[in-house]
């Protein structure tokens, strides 16, 4: 992705710039409070709150995270694009990374590499907060990202693996299974999900993109 691209991102708001820096707030100016709720593109500053609940979520039940902190900010740094977050009240309480593919399947390097300008996006995880689960909030989240999806020049497919368990949650969202998946974890085995941004050309115009 161009930096150009990147600044037409309409989540994309650099967050830390709104709080003062130094601390000290003048007296005629309004203090901002948190908004209640905000969804918005991720950055690297955001990479500890996301590797928190990542390791949180999968390492007492896998023992590993689909990212290592390095691979979160790696993809932060390239592709904050392909992110969203949502924040309540300035915490994050569930959130998206995804990156660029360029082939029609997903293969081993998928898990580590960001090709800009292409076609598909690959999403590595969506994690909710251990507090806010079994709330809606998972299943709103990724309704919004495929939708905030449309509004990024180029994009057609997204993809992603999951176990067999999470099938039905993929499903709901609207994606279609295409098989088992070539990525392999020791111990676990994926199936690979793709859903199609479709409507493109309709809903580009009809959505403020
Ligand atoms: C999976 C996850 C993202 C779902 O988010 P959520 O906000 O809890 O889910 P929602 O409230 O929107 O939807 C609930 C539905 O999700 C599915 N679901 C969630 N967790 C599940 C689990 N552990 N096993 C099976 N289904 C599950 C069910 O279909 C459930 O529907 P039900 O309430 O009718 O049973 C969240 O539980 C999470 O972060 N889990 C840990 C990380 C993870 O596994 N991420 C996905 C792989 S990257």
């Amino acid at each position: 992705m161009t930096s150009h691209q990147v600044s037409r991102s309409p989540f994309l708001k650099p967050f830390y710039t709104r709080t003062p820096v130094g601390g000290v707030i003048p007296r005629t100016q309004r203090r901002h409070t948190l908004p209640a709720s905000e969804f918005r593109n991720l950055t690297p500053q955001d990479a500890i709150s996301v590797f928190e609940i990542e390791r949180e979520a999968f390492v007492s039940v896998s023992g590993e995270c689909p990212l290592t902190l390095d691979e979160v900010l790696n993809f932060l740094s390239q592709c904050p694009e392909l992110s969203l977050g949502w924040f309540e009240e300035g915490q994050l309480v569930a959130f998206i990374i995804g990156s660029g593919w360029g082939k029609e399947r997903l293969e081993q390097e998928a898990m580590t590499q960001h090709i800009p300008e292409t076609s598909a996006v690959h999403i590595h995880v969506l994690s909710v907060h251990r507090h806010a689960r079994q709330q809606g909030k998972g299943s709103i989240l990724l309704w919004r990202y495929l939708q905030y999806l449309r509004c990024v020049p180029g994009l057609r497919r997204a993809l992603l693996v999951c176990e067999e368990f999470l099938v039905p949650f993929y499903q709901k969202a609207g994606f279609k299974e295409k098989g088992p998946s070539a990525i392999t974890v020791p111990n676990l085995i994926f199936q690979e999900m793709e859903y199609h941004i479709g409507g493109a050309a309709y809903a580009r115009r009809n959505s403020g993109c």
